[in-house]
């Protein structure tokens, strides 16, 4: 595949501070973005995001397991010259991240899916385009520029390849098929907080709306106003049904039934290149490089499938040893530059992160997406220094220190 560059803003600028919106210059760090987000949106959307499954267990251990592990710094090592492009699948991008898949993007934040996207792009990176989603996928191409895309498979060949005839003529050429869902994930906090979907209008859910109405009138109401009742646009090669609706019809889409023989078949025809997300296990690893698959995201999901799952920080180093030849991706629980220096160190080649960019899109929209894209890289960047290295793979020299706990 022909090498395209996307224009590369670190080089262009560091992370300049008085170029930062004023609003937004309070925002240090992607955590920052959480508590804003907490009182922008209703409990029933805000616990979709922030939330993880059962206990919780996982999603704590995600964090926890970057804090076991010490890095060793060298000095002294003339580290004027840092440079964060980072090559995958043949193409250049400014930064080491990008934006995970996150289903219901549009109804945190004002057109989410594009958002995401264009702020992503602006910055050098790109967001994956999620099945989940309530924008059509044609749009998040068309308008936000996407062209990975992350599918829910349905479960026969021919309402797959329907899909990735859709997909494709869309324009992605990356394709992403989530595995880590044979069934939904027990979200307790969703049930609590009235959070079904497709939403059916209670008295909860009403009471959420009239104490939250920046976000009924800036994002669900401007939504409908700009494109009609919101659908679940991509899980098929044909729209599925609308987000609110009295009867809780779903798309039934048989993903239990998924073996690698549908993995096989997608691989045989879909052209472009092919990643498993949700791998934690060695052996699914090698099955997936088998199948033909271009590359694996090593992922629990961001905690939100079963609890008490591990962290894929720690499974991520057998992975790649196990796959010396294959792209191996990670994401969960990353929201430091340490944590994606970290990442790479133990064999990631690109790293996800989600829940941060959606809180900063549902507040601030794209330049939100934007300046948590460069407090990243700046972290990153200054990290680097500090490490004494000069791009994100000279990481990969590195040997970190596990610490006890
Ligand atoms: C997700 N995730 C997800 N994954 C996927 O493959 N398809 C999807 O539609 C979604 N939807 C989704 C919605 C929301 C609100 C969240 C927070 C997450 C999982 C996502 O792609 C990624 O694996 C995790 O979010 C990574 O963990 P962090 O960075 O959020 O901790």
């Amino acid at each position: 595949m022909a090498k395209t560059a996307v224009p590369n803003p670190v080089s262009m600028m560091r992370h300049n501070a008085s170029a930062v919106p004023r609003r937004l210059r309070g925002m240090l760090s992607l955590d920052d973005f959480e508590g804003p987000a907490r009182r922008h949106l209703p409990l029933s959307v805000f616990g979709y995001v922030s939330g993880g499954v059962e206990d919780d267990v996982t999603l704590s251990e995600n964090r926890a397991a970057f804090r076991r592990i010490g890095l060793r710094p060298r000095v002294l090592r003339d580290v004027s010259r840092r440079d964060l492009t980072t090559q995958l699948f043949g193409q250049e991008y400014a930064l080491p991240f990008g934006i995970a898949p996150m289903g219901f993007s549009a109804l945190a934040a004002f057109d989410g899916d594009v958002v995401l996207a264009k702020g992503a792009r602006a910055t050098g990176t790109f967001a994956i385009c999620s099945a989940a989603s309530l924008t059509p996928l044609e749009r998040v191409a068309a308008d936000g520029g996407s062209r990975w895309f992350q599918s829910y498979i349905p479960g026969d060949r021919d309402r797959i390849a329907a899909l990735l005839e859709r997909v494709r003529r869309a324009g992605f050429d990356t394709l992403v098929v989530t595995a880590d869902v044979p069934v939904a994930g027990n979200r307790e906090n969703n049930a609590r907080n009235g959070f079904d979907a497709p939403l059916k209008m209670t008295p909860q859910l009403a009471w959420q709306g009239l104490t939250h109405p920046r976000w009924v009138l800036g994002t669900l109401a401007r939504e409908i106003a700009a494109r009609g009742m919101p659908h679940f646009e991509n899980m098929e090669s044909v729209q599925g049904p609308p987000l609110f609706s009295r009867d809780l019809v779903r798309s039934k889409i048989a993903r239990d039934e998924l073996g690698w023989d549908h993995i096989r078949f997608i691989r045989d025809i879909w052209p472009g290149k092919l990643v498993v997300k949700g791998i934690l296990d060695v052996a699914d690893a090698r099955l997936a490089a088998d199948a033909g698959c271009d590359g694996v995201i090593v992922s629990n999901h961001g905690g939100r499938q079963l609890d008490g799952v591990v962290s894929p920080l720690a499974v991520l180093p057998e992975i790649r040893a196990a796959l010396p030849e294959t792209v191996v991706m990670f994401d969960s629980g990353v929201r430091r530059g340490t944590d994606v220096l970290k990442a790479i160190m133990l064999g990631a080649d690109f790293v996800f992160v989600g829940r941060p960019f959606l809180y900063a899109a549902a507040v601030h929209g794209a330049p939100g997406v934007v300046h948590a894209a460069n407090l990243l890289r700046d972290e990153i960047d200054r990290d680097m220094a500090l490490l004494g290295i000069t791009t994100p793979l000279a990481a990969r020299d590195h040997s970190p220190v596990p610490l006890p706990g």
